[in-house]
């Protein structure tokens, strides 16, 4: 068995930028042909194009997960351009900066529940039938390591990310049987936009992200996308409804 995905078609939302690109890339470099969706038309569009110009086979379709009918539409467009969905990386995802819980700002938990959790949900439900009709498919959701466990002062993005496991989990039980896997993929801290952003706001987070790896350093988003492939390719085939740590060892300590 390989990571051989030809013929296989492959959604990734969140697609145009950091783990989203990286897995983006390792698919089409893998064979398949990749539906890059993000709400980011501009880098969207020039990732697609990019592919395209490499030989690959790639288009972008513009969502914002958090809007049902968008993610309706989405996966129509991919029914009406190739009758099928074979993988789907649920991928698209916030952090907006928090202090403590009792601190915590209302918009802020409705935005962060809104794009990390409903935006899950309404791909899931979208792409599961899609799935059911061709018998089968793998999907992996993107949740973190704080999913796992505590993550002071992002107590409401943990929280949406526990939910990210909540629906991997049940799902996967109520479709094993029907051929679609759902699993989820929890990276620790990975070298992309979204720690870029948090590192401008608290440069410390730089040198303390890198400590709480025992590899002693953040992921790169391509570790998380390899860990995506293979939970999306055959040599997966009798694992479904895992949290898969991508995480330098972070959660044994
Ligand atoms: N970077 C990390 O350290 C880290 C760690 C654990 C989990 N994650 C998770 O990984 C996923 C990707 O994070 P990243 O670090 O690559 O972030 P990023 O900010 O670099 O990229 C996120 C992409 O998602 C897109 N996006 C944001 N909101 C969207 C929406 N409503 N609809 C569609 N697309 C939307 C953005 O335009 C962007 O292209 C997220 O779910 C994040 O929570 C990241």
């Amino acid at each position: 068995m390989s990571n051989d995905f030809k013929g296989k078609v492959a959604l990734v939302t969140g697609g145009a930028a950091g783990i989203g690109l990286a897995t983006v890339e390792a698919f089409a470099a893998a064979g398949a042909t990749v539906v890059v969706s993000d709400i980011d038309r501009t880098l969207g569009e020039a990732l697609a194009s990019r592919l395209q110009a490499e030989g690959h086979s790639a288009s972008f379709i513009a969502c914002d997960v958090t809007n049902a009918d968008e993610v309706k539409a989405l996966i129509e467009q991919i029914r009406a351009a190739h009758g099928r969905l074979d993988c789907a990386f649920n991928n698209a995802g916030i952090e907006i900066e928090q202090d403590k819980l009792a601190d915590g700002n209302e918009a802020v938990f409705d935005r962060i529940m809104d794009v990390n959790v409903k935006g899950v949900w309404h791909c899931m439900r979208h792409e599961i039938p899609l799935m059911l009709e061709q018998g089968g498919g793998a999907i992996v959701n993107t949740a973190s390591v704080a999913a796992l466990g505590a993550a002071p002062k992002m107590s409401i993005y943990s929280a949406s990310k526990h939910a990210v496991l909540g629906l991997t989990r049940s799902a996967a039980v109520e479709y094993g049987k029907k051929g679609v896997r759902i699993n989820a993929v929890c990276p620790a801290v990975i070298d992309t936009e979204m720690f870029r952003r948090a590192v401008e706001i608290e440069p410390r987070k730089a040198e303390f992200a890198a400590g709480m790896h025992p590899v002693g350093r953040v992921g790169q988003a391509e570790e998380v996308a390899a860990a995506v492939l293979y939970l999306c390719s055959a040599n997966a085939g009798f694992t479904t409804g895992i949290a898969l740590p991508v995480d330098g060892g972070a959660t044994c300590i």
